[in-house]
């Protein structure tokens, strides 16, 4: 099964590189007007905001790119458009950190498609005759172009996702890309500007449309970059806290994967998907302060123990309200021990008062206690898992996200 799906990705990842290359070389030999400048320019243009452009959660990158390649197109004409798009694929950290080879050619042949058929298009309708830039039907014809490129290029990355998860072609694309529509015409905004200028008072504008755009996209990158750093510092933390207590190592790490497997059978987005994995790692944070004489107890809690205990979610929660961009959810860890019935702790809120990333979490944590093992009993097996996940649906658990870990372990079950 898993070497058939691998069997699958592969061939689709060259097809689409063949094509994309046959597209490249069609349209270099149909339009010999290649712009020496254009593509110097251009070229150094897209190369410097390719490499400064930011990660987003598994769904590629936010970048000005596409923008770039279709002011050259606008002002060149296809052959220089899709060498400038060509060098956008060169990108430095990718190299560096040697991601599998065949990420490059795909990435190489569905940007050829996408751009070499948006070209090719605009370049049957586009009028280069007419003075006015601002021409209307001309002017659609640029935004037509914006959004073949758009759809050509999520749908191909869509595809290659959709293959290598096993979930279907438009659940993919509509939680990872149909948020991106708008910003589509603002980068189709942002080419006519370009071109505008360009064309009325040469290259040297590039310096006021193009530059500030690329610093922008390189601020956002050393956001994204200290939001990491701040992470991992914290993640150190959660480890200093895992190793007070060994028989909870590696739990946080679990429930996050556990967390991250119930939110995408809730089809949640792929912003919601990275906040609450950054959350169900540090859900346990609070247990920094509860005393290692505790933590470390053979038998039973008494009474005084577990008062001690239930302050964890206070305290995490304490913490992370402190943090950024964790704050909006960061009511999650505070609520991660509630219960449906309103019998969970600190404060026994019940039903629809927990909010959503709560009840994800108190599922993916009770289910990695049920299946790892504690002094005072083994770990239990996924269908007693199951079982257990079912009797206290409603009760201590939200039906549907217990019914999401049990069609998760359901299928786990029938594929092993
Ligand atoms: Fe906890």
């Amino acid at each position: 099964m898993v070497e058939k799906k691998a069997l699958v990705l592969k061939i689709y990842v060259y097809v689409v590189f063949l094509i994309g290359l046959s597209i490249f070389l069609y349209i270099l030999i149909s339009y010999k007007n290649i712009s020496l400048l254009g593509v110097v320019l251009f070229g150094m243009l897209i190369f410097i905001a390719d490499n400064l452009s930011a990660p987003l959660p598994k769904t590629g990158s936010v970048s000005v790119n596409f923008g770039i390649s279709l002011a050259s197109l606008i002002l060149f004409g296809p052959s220089t458009a899709i060498i400038v798009t060509f060098i956008s694929i060169f990108n430095i950290r990718e190299i560096i950190k040697r991601i599998p080879y065949y990420r490059h050619i795909f990435n190489a042949g569905q940007y050829l498609i996408s751009m070499g058929i948006a070209s090719l298009v605009f370049e049957l309708m586009y009028n280069r005759e007419v003075s006015n830039f601002f021409n209307p039907v001309n002017l659609s014809y640029i935004l037509a172009a914006a959004y073949i490129f758009f759809f050509l290029n999520t749908i191909l990355t869509a595809g290659a996702i959709s293959i290598s998860e096993g979930i279907g072609l438009a659940n993919v694309w509509i939680f990872n890309f149909a948020w991106l529509i708008p910003f589509q015409l603002f980068l189709a905004a942002m080419a006519i500007a370009i071109s505008f200028l360009y064309r009325l008072y040469g290259p040297f504008t590039l310096l006021f449309t193009s530059l500030p755009l690329i610093i922008a996209q390189y601020t956002y990158l050393l956001r994204v970059k200290e939001r990491r750093a701040l992470l991992n510092s914290i993640m150190q933390i959660v480890k200093i806290v895992e190793a007070k207590d060994p028989y909870t190592a590696g739990h946080s790490v679990r429930v996050a994967e556990y967390s991250e497997k119930i939110a995408r059978e809730l089809k949640l987005n792929e912003y919601d998907i990275e906040l609450l994995i950054n959350l169900a790692n540090l859900h346990d944070l609070g247990k920094i302060q509860i005393d290692l004489s505790i933590l470390n107890k053979p038998g039973k809690f008494n009474q005084e123990d577990w008062e001690e205990v239930k302050k964890h979610p206070v305290v995490g929660y304490d913490i992370v309200k402190e943090i950024t961009f964790l704050k909006s959810e960061a009511k999650s860890i505070l609520y991660h021990h509630e219960r449906i019935d309103g019998s969970g702790y600190p404060y026994g809120v019940k039903g629809e008062e927990i909010p959503l990333f709560a009840k994800i979490l108190a599922v993916a944590d009770s289910y990695d206690a049920m299946t790892t093992s504690r002094p005072y009993r083994n770990a239990r097996s996924n269908s007693e898992a199951i079982i257990e996940l079912k009797n206290n649906s409603g009760t201590q658990f939200d039906i549907n996200v217990a019914g999401a870990m049990i069609e998760i372990l359901k299928r786990e079950m029938a594929k092993s």
